[in-house]
């Protein structure tokens, strides 16, 4: 299968699936259509007997600079509404089988959101995590406040959604966002290696297992999604945000006048 915007190996090793996020120009930012690949793509290796676990990853560069800001730049809250681009990330979280985020240099915003929803983070020296939606005009939309505040606790949450700062892959092992931080060279091999004792054991087991860690984490938070979900698209009724998006565009720095 091909697509426009990852590239998927279903058998990277035995039992084994890679996507591979590939808009290397963009850093990965993630537009419409590479959600929709992604969505597609997971559904099917979800659906393929011979695939017990999923590595999604980018490039050393860029793991996903965030969702894609020119596509948002223009939209009012009601273009946002009607784009239910959410959707997709609530397919995502469906899959049943195990998904690791192989990450390596940016991972921010979506990216970072996306990294959370996967159920597992191995990363290189060279990552950078952070929610730095705050300094374009608006907020995290795909489970950032809820995920990350779940992830490592209330004040670093704060801090990360509240100045947009980033952590480095050390401080995210820290506080317990990732598993593992390993040199850039070998991120991907210590993600398969990771995937290859999962693949082992019992796929019935694993599919079980995972629903029901998932579930420690599931109360209380459709309800914190769909409350973050309407105040994203509000971000889109404010002045700030065309400002945030244009000034990131023409890049030069943002004027925020609170409007
Ligand atoms: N959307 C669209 N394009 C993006 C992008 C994004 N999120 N991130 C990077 N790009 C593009 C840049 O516009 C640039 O394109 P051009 O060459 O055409 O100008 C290219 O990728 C390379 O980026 P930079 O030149 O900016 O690279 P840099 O090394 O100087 O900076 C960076 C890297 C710090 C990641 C910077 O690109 C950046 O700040 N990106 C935006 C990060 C961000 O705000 N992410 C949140 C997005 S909103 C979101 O994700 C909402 C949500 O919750 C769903």
């Amino acid at each position: 299968m091909t697509y426009e915007f990852i590239l998927v190996e279903p058998q990277f090793e035995k039992h084994i699936a890679l996507i591979r996020l590939n808009r290397p120009k963009e850093l990965n930012a993630l537009n419409l259509q590479l959600m929709q690949d992604l969505k597609h793509a997971l559904y099917q290796l979800d659906n393929d007997d011979e695939v017990r676990c999923i590595i999604i990853t980018g490039n050393e560069k860029s793991f996903a600079a965030g969702a894609d800001i020119k596509q948002m730049e223009n939209a009012n809250a009601i273009d946002m509404l009607n784009r239910d681009q959410f959707e997709t990330w609530d397919q995502i979280r469906k899959t049943r089988k195990p998904v690791i985020a192989a990450v390596s240099g940016f991972c921010l915003g979506g990216g970072n959101e996306l990294a959370m929803t996967c159920d597992m983070i191995v990363a290189s020296e060279t990552a950078k995590f952070g929610q730095p939606e705050i300094k374009i005009g608006i907020m995290p939309g795909a489970g950032g406040t809820q995920r990350l505040a779940k992830a490592v606790g209330k004040a670093l949450a704060m801090e990360m959604v509240l100045t947009g700062k980033f952590i480095s892959a050390d401080d995210a092992l820290k506080a317990g966002l990732i598993n593992k931080v390993v040199p850039v060279e070998v991120y991907l091999d210590e993600a398969v290696k990771l995937a290859k004792e999962i693949a082992q054991q019992s796929p019935i087991a694993i599919r079980l297992a995972k629903e029901s860690v998932l579930k420690a984490f599931d109360s209380g938070l459709q309800e914190g999604l769909y409350f973050e979900r309407k105040n994203f698209y509000m971000c889109f009724a404010s002045e700030d945000q065309k400002e945030g998006m244009n000034a990131f565009v023409e890049k030069r720095k943002p004027e925020f006048k609170g409007k």
